[in-house]
């Protein structure tokens, strides 16, 4: 692993107006095009221009962008993944590493979020260093996220914290992860002494980020396997891993028996839920649904098969709770399982489809299924052209429009992501952020889909 060059602090820590970003963003933007139209001329009408009142979505709307611990902090070390990321024969790219050191940085990429005109922050808890060691909890790390929150209540940012988003603390998976008939319990402790500590500050409690995703796996076929599933080609290399730990009872978020793994996150939710609620009643409790846009394939659709099995279980379990967030990138054509994209069709870094329109499906199918109000917790795409990601982004921006216009209980929408992070196998190339990190130096660079997507939250309008 490269040892990373710490930036000097001035240029780490100095505050960055928000004209300094936008007029930053700007000239990358007079560089590229969009279409005949330049970025500036497509995305930044000035913020005093008056709003076009057809364009606007509603009071108190939440605009923001999201990150994950494990993806951004860096040295996650008493983690599951941080180990697997290091095992000789790693299925991971490359390490974590020191990521965007959000641990330390957080104070300078808050103050950017909010200057950039965003209203909201999506983050998560790193159980493994809050409880590094079974039953011992730090106090100084559940301090550290004190003050994120207290950052974000300064910058007036509204707060969504996900409990776990992925990433488990090593001893946990040691004893089985979610498999382990413990799990709940151990989960709900962590639960209720991090809401004692922090409750107060957090506006919205996720308990779980994407649940299904155990499930969805197996709707995903890997190119090249002969209709092999992704989870089919991970558990592939579970024996080896199990050995290499020698931990014969190995397993976590994304490997191990899925079944098991989802009745046991299932469990884990409600009684996370409740013990969140014994600590701070009036919080608003939901979870993270990852969902794709599923369209039939013209023959031997099994998509309500699909959906019953992915998404069933978790639409239920969100009828009782304050909100649900939906995380959606592009859309599935479902056969027997998820086809490839259509021949022809534009596709990402990470191989899914250029289909924006995915966030009005999927936001009409929640809010309808649940009737819950439905906040957009993650949708973005990887690229290196951020020409593509400005257009992403205003397609997007302009169905879930037309959903609200037709009287779908949406609360928000939360870009995935604030920074170029650690796209967990895949390591760092693929680039999802609105602002670019340089790995050796921590510098951030808005991006010009930053500042559009800044000003169009400024605006609270497209
Ligand atoms: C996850 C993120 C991930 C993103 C892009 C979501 O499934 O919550 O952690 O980086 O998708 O793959």
């Amino acid at each position: 692993m490269k040892e990373s060059q710490r930036p000097d602090s001035e240029s780490r820590l100095k505050p960055i107006s928000r004209r300094a970003l936008l007029q930053s963003a700007s000239a990358v933007a007079v560089a590229g095009v969009m279409g005949n139209r330049s970025f500036a001329e497509s995305s930044d009408a000035t913020p005093a221009a008056q709003p076009d009142k057809s364009k606007a979505f509603p009071d108190k709307f939440l605009w923001g962008c999201a990150t994950a611990g494990h993806q951004v902090e860096g040295n996650n070390t008493s983690s599951d993944l941080w180990l697997m990321e290091h095992l000789p024969e790693s299925i991971f790219k490359e390490p974590s590493g020191d990521a965007c050191d959000h641990y330390h940085l957080y104070p300078q990429d808050i103050s950017m979020l909010a200057d950039l005109g965003f209203n909201a922050y999506r983050f998560s808890l790193e159980w493994a260093r809050i409880e590094p060691e079974e039953g011992f909890f730090s106090n100084a790390e559940l301090e550290h996220y004190r003050r994120m929150l207290a950052a974000c209540r300064e910058h007036h940012l509204t707060t969504l914290l996900t409990y776990s988003h992925f990433s488990v603390p090593r001893w946990f998976a040691f004893k089985g992860g979610w498999q382990n008939p413990a799990a709940p319990d151990l989960y709900a402790r962590f639960c209720e002494k991090a809401t004692r500590r922090l409750g107060d500050l957090v506006d919205y409690a996720s308990t779980f980020n994407e649940p299904d995703i155990p499930q969805l796996l197996n709707w995903i076929n890997l190119p090249g396997t002969q209709g092999k599933s992704l989870i089919e080609a991970l558990q592939g290399g579970l024996g080896k891993m199990r050995q290499q730990l020698n931990a014969p009872d190995f397993a976590n978020f994304f490997i191990g028996d899925g079944k098991r793994i989802r009745d046991g996150v299932l469990a884990a939710h409600h009684k996370g839920k409740a013990a969140m609620k014994s600590a701070r009643s009036d919080m608003p409790v939901g979870f993270n649904l990852a969902m794709s846009d599923d369209q039939p394939a013209p023959e031997d659709s099994h998509l309500a098969e699909k959906r019953a099995d992915v998404y069933g279980p978790w639409l239920e379990v969100a009828k009782q709770c304050d909100y649900l967030g939906v995380q959606v990138y592009s859309r599935s054509i479902v056969g027997k399982k998820d086809l490839p994209p259509p021949k022809g069709a534009e596709t990402t870094q990470v191989g899914w489809e250029f289909y924006p329109e995915c966030v009005e499906h999927v936001v009409r199918y929640a809010s309808k299924e649940t009737g819950v109000p439905v906040i957009v917790t993650e949708n973005g795409i990887a690229t290196n052209d951020d020409t593509r990601r400005v257009e992403y982004f205003q397609r997007a921006l302009a169905g879930l429009k037309r959903a609200i216009d037709d009287g779908v209980d949406v609360r928000g929408y939360v870009c995935w992501s604030l920074l170029d992070n650690f796209e967990w196998m895949s390591g760092f190339e693929p680039k999802f952020g609105i602002v670019a990190v340089d790995l050796a130096t921590q510098k951030r660079t808005i991006k010009p889909s930053g500042a559009m997507l800044g000003n169009i939250a400024t605006r609270n309008s497209l």
